[in-house]
């Protein structure tokens, strides 16, 4: 029987959150062991952002995060903003730039953040347990890890471990069966940040497959105004990936086709070009398959001079609020985020430390908090390791 080694924390899972509160913790002077089942640390950082990690967005705060709990993010968010991470980014003279709408990606590759976090670790004196699955357990007021051939325990036990999303890179419920052991409640996860899947009757679209549109999107209270996408399985592109995330079964996501064009554009390109078919008129501000295939389903032919107004304004409201009824998602293998987690109702919001087992810390995708697209998530990865590193 091996003999226990003792640590002042044990965090299971080596991504985004969990090795950057390793990191800080070790740096304040605490023994931590870093464990994860893969062999590779942070494979979800190497493949985000196209490859050169979205790692944060300068305009983060709590009301771009989607929770039970909409106040409880504002605390950890708070008190570790962007700006804090930047300065990391500086010190390790990793170059950046803004791509759009305040999102920061790396101007050479995703490796240098994980590459940054691991150095971030050995600076701390962190302890490493790589390819390793671990169980764990609780007694005599410490958390007992046992991984391989060794055995370690601690007074702290942080899950770090994600949540369901593609789990082809590692995902597993760990830290949902972990929390659950230990009475917490968890939201139900779902696929977020995925494409939505159309039914066989909208299947016109699939002509569409690859064409883009600057769109408004939106469902539930989610409301976004970027590139949709149709593939040939359903609609995808940023603006669509942000409704799935407030989209729920049933319920139509409305687009907006033309959200540069004022009320009564139609009535006044009929006066400025009578002689223009609809299809013309829509081809001046839509990709031409897209502005054809819409035509196609207003049904209205002929000349815009033969078309009377009346028609002419519901044409307008239809291409206004077009409504897609997806008959599902592309799922957890396709998913960005889960949404759901392990409940925030028995976390400190300011410490990610459990209500109900001291000791018990959860952190980053694992939790109920799930964020925008566009480096939303890897801040949140960052500011709740931030706040259990503070109290480890
Ligand atoms: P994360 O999933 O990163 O890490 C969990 C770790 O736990 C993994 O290393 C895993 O191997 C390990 N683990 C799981 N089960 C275990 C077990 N049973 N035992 C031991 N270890 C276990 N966000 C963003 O802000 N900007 C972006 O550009 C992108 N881009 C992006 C692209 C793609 C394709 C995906 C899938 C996701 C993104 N995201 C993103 C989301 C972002 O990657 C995600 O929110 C964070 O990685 C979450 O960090 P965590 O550390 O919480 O979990």
């Amino acid at each position: 029987m091996p003999a226990t080694r003792h640590f002042d924390a044990i965090i299971i899972g080596a991504g985004a959150a969990g090795m950057f509160c390793a990191a800080l913790a070790g740096q304040g002077g605490r023994r931590i062991l870093l464990i994860d089942h893969s062999p590779e640390p942070g494979r979800k950082i190497l493949i985000s952002g196209g490859g050169r990690c979205n790692f944060t967005n300068i305009g983060a705060s709590a009301a771009n995060f989607l929770s039970a709990n909409p106040h409880f993010a504002k605390s950890a968010l708070g008190r570790f903003t962007p700006a804090d991470f930047i300065a990391l980014v500086d010190r390790h003279r990793i170059a950046w730039h803004e791509k759009t709408l305040g999102q920061l990606f790396c101007d050479g590759s995703s490796k240098q953040i994980v590459a940054m976090l691991l150095d971030e670790c050995a600076e701390g004196g962190v302890e490493t347990a790589f390819g390793q699955a671990a169980t764990v357990d609780h007694r005599d007021g410490h958390f007992h890890a046992s991984f391989g051939q060794s055995e370690a325990k601690a007074p702290a036990l942080v899950l770090a471990s994600g949540g369901l999303s593609i789990p082809k890179l590692g995902a597993t419920s760990f830290a949902y069966d972990v929390a659950r052991r230990f009475g917490h409640k968890i939201v139900e996860p779902r696929p977020a940040l995925v494409p939505l899947t159309l039914p066989e009757g909208q299947a016109l679209f699939k002509s569409l497959s690859g064409v883009s549109a600057n769109v408004i999107a939106s469902t539930g209270k989610g409301k976004f105004r970027e590139a949709a996408l149709f593939t040939h399985r359903g609609l995808s592109g940023p603006a669509i990936l942000q409704a799935s995330s407030y989209w729920r079964h049933g319920e139509p996501v409305a687009v907006d086709f033309l959200p540069d064009q004022a009320a009564g554009w139609l009535r006044q390109a009929k006066r400025e070009e009578p002689r223009i078919s609809l299809r013309r008129a829509l081809g001046r501000c839509l990709p031409d398959r897209l502005a054809e295939t819409l035509g196609d389903q207003l049904n209205l032919s002929g000349e815009l001079a033969n078309i009377p107004d009346k028609a002419l304004e519901g044409a307008e409201r239809r291409l206004g609020d077009w409504h897609f009824i997806p008959n599902g998602s592309e799922g957890f293998a396709k998913a960005e985020v889960t949404i759901g987690g392990i409940s925030t109702a028995e976390l400190s919001s300011q410490t990610m430390q459990s209500k109900r087992v001291p000791g018990l810390y959860a952190i980053g995708e694992a939790v109920d908090v799930t964020g925008w697209l566009g480096g939303y998530n890897f801040q949140w990865a960052w500011a709740s390791a931030h706040a259990a590193a503070q109290a480890i």
